[in-house]
């Protein structure tokens, strides 16, 4: 019965879809387009049109512009010879049925060449293909025999790279703290090589104590754990402070304690880390350039990731030896989080007060090497384009590509695995959303973070006791969020159930972004089409975009890159399969981006009415800005909003600001 209805609401909403796009393709025509142009920045800046508006004329591109055909697209405005091959060997995805209509709007669909400033980058085969032929454009099958005898042994990673790792020798600064009207430094890292491990190793620097310190500061701390009254998760940082400092004075008085100032920082030091911090761990919270911590188990080193893209994981020389320590420990974690860990329930996934994601288990039957937990360390600055930039991620070209496809309120789903950075990257693309449009984001955790003025951020709620009473889902958030007008819906991970009402939304013209974990578009359709999704495949179509990312080591590093972009283009009723097009992709081999071609774009074009003049001006416009943006470092995701959205209102404001004229 459910079924029935998902079905028939999922072919009307197609069917509102397919009408769409068979309009919007009409008037299309075919179009290459040369690489991409210098456009001086004061170029008529004023003259661009930059509303969304649907309204659609007739096509404005002049002959001129129709220089042939791309791939299998044979002419223009004519469907396809029932069962022509396209050019790619892969059947062509528009031809209809012996005697009948063609099923698919695309027929005229044609796909507008990125603008290229690489050349001799060959296009696509095709513009529009199957998914299936993807795959078999881009790998060959390498014959297995291919061991040789006679070879000269070297490792994977060259020795150059050891030599390199064995050098490390890197000092800094974790924790400081006010003394006596000064900031001092009391915590530092230490990163070097480690012979016997052959490994780099992550080593806490912390103020020692010599035996008469370490059993007062033992006396102290057992003192004021019978004193305390306060739960300090409760209460602010600062007020936990010095609540603290009040009670440790009285005490070291009370027990006629006199100590020198060295000694009297160095217990300050301590009790801050084991009494509000996270104790041994705590210094770690403080490292900007950890991405996350994880604990496996008893007598296992904590591990690390580095930012630093030549370190990746890093062996700490932190370790919970005894079973009852790291249980406590964990305890200790989920008090913080505000969520219950027991062994009844011995999963938990919550947030700690800095924001910092983390997922932890209790040492129970269900995990055997005992406790263990992993926390996402939260950014305090989210990234932003210039730092996808910055990484590598992306290009000026994806980047002003996906600009323009948020702009014109399309759809996307950022995919990967875990840790590849889809939050990041869903939050620095939420940045090109126009300032005043209404955003409304749901998420499990608290992730996201946009300057917009009117933005809802909403996060799901796990219930009480083991019935969940009280739960709100991010399906009933979504339901609900649909009723408040959202011009752009972000879904911070999909899931579950909330994945049809985002679906149903993007259908209704709320345009959604979320992020997926899945790698490959064929199991993006089938997360999506299978329990708990479970959305009618056709439904999918409503979706624009999906950016794939992958976290790869490449000569020693590691790096983080959008590996392709691929655009829905429909549905295919006939085949009962999406049709895709593939228009950006990483080459592996050179690092490089190879642009291919959007049909997309050619949708936005017209939308906007533009020639394609005017679009290769705009693309071209919107490297050049993120290309400053990136030499200017402009980094402050707030900043970057701002200037981002003074391109919408006051386009001369930020050419002036690219030229040197005008105050940053
Ligand atoms: N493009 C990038 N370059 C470098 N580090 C990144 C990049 N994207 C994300 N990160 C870092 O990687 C970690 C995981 O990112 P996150 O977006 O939470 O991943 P995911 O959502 O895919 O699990 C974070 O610490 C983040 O700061
Ligand atoms: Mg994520």
């Amino acid at each position: 019965m459910a079924r029935k209805v998902y079905r028939n609401l999922g072919a009307k909403i197609s069917k509102v879809k397919s009408n769409r796009s068979k309009r919007s393709y009409e008037a299309a025509k075919v179009i290459v387009v040369p690489e991409i142009r210098t456009v001086p920045v004061s170029a008529k800046v004023t003259q661009i049109n930059l509303g969304t508006s649907t309204v659609r004329g007739p096509s404005n591109i002049s002959a001129s512009n129709v220089t042939g055909n791309i791939g299998s697209v044979k002419g223009t405005g004519q469907s396809q010879p029932t069962g022509e091959k396209s050019s790619s060997g892969a059947p062509a995805p528009m031809a209809a049925p012996p005697g009948q209509a063609p099923q698919f709007a695309p027929a005229t669909a044609q796909a507008v060449p990125i603008p290229m400033p690489m050349q001799g980058q060959g296009y696509g085969k095709a513009p529009v293909v199957q998914r299936q032929s993807i795959l078999r454009e881009r790998y060959e099958a390498i014959p297995l025999k291919i061991v040789e005898k006679e070879f000269p042994f070297v490792g994977v990673e060259s020795e150059e790279m050891t030599e390199k790792l064995k050098a490390v020798s890197e000092n800094y600064p974790l924790v400081s703290m006010k003394f006596k009207g000064k900031k001092v430094t009391v915590a530092w890292a230490n990163i070097s090589w480690n012979e016997p491990t052959h490994s780099l190793i992550y080593k806490i620097i912390e103020p020692r104590l010599d035996k008469k310190e370490y059993d007062q500061l033992g006396e102290i701390k057992s003192l004021l754990r019978e004193k305390l009254d306060i739960d300090f998760s409760k209460i602010k940082l600062e007020s936990a402070y010095q609540y603290l400092m009040r009670k440790f004075i009285k005490i070291t008085s009370d027990l006629g304690i006199k100590m020198d100032d060295k000694t009297k920082l160095k217990f300050q030091y301590y009790l801050f880390r084991d009494f509000i911090g996270l104790g041994l761990i705590e210094p770690l919270l403080h490292d900007p350039n950890i991405e996350d911590i994880s604990c496996d188990g008893t007598n296992i080193p904590i591990f690390i990731y580095h930012r630093n893209p030549i370190y990746g994981q890093l062996k700490t020389t932190i370790v919970f030896k005894k079973k009852e320590e790291l249980d406590s420990f964990v305890l200790k974690i989920a008090q913080k989080t505000g969520r219950t860990l027991t062994i009844a329930q011995p999963l938990l996934d919550g947030a700690l007060p800095d924001g910092s994601r983390v997922q932890a288990t209790l040492g129970t039957d269900i995990a055997r090497r005992g406790s263990n937990f992993t926390i996402r360390k939260f950014p305090e600055n989210p990234m932003t384009p210039v730092d996808v930039i910055g990484y590598g991620t992306a290009s000026p070209e994806i980047l002003a590509y996906l600009w323009l496809c948020i702009e014109n309120r399309l759809s996307v789903l950022v995919c990967g695995p875990t840790a590849t950075g889809k939050t990041t990257f869903l939050n620095a693309l939420s940045l090109f959303i126009r300032p005043e449009l209404k955003i409304v984001s749901i998420e499990d955790t608290a992730e996201l973070q946009l300057p917009h003025p009117n933005w809802i951020p909403v996060v799901a709620r796990t219930g009480f006791g083991l019935k969940g009473y009280g739960d709100v889902t991010m399906f009933d958030l979504l339901k609900a969020s649909l009723r408040q007008r959202p011009d752009y819906v972000i879904v911070g991970e999909v899931r579950g159930a909330e994945a049809y009402v985002m679906f149903q939304g993007m259908a209704t013209g709320h345009p959604g972004l979320g992020t997926l974990h899945a790698d490959t578009l064929s199991a993006i359709i089938d997360r999506l089409t299978t329990k708990p999704m479970d959305l009618p495949m056709a439904m999918l179509e409503n979706l624009d975009l999906v950016v794939f990312l992958m976290l790869t080591k490449r000569k020693g590093r590691y790096i983080r890159r959008v590996s392709e972009i691929v655009e829905i283009i429909g549905y295919d009723y006939t085949r009962k399969d999406l049709v895709t097009n593939n228009s950006f992709r990483w080459d592996p081999m050179k690092d490089e981006f190879v642009l291919m071609k959007s049909v997309l774009l050619d949708k936005i074009r017209e939308r906007m009415g533009f020639t394609i003049d005017d679009l290769k001006n705009e693309m071209s416009r919107r490297v050049q800005i993120l290309k400053w943006l990136h030499d200017k470092k402009i980094k402050d995701f707030k900043r970057f909003a701002k200037l981002v959205g003074s391109y919408y209102t006051n386009p001369q404001f930020i050419g002036d600001l690219m030229k040197g004229e005008g105050e940053l």
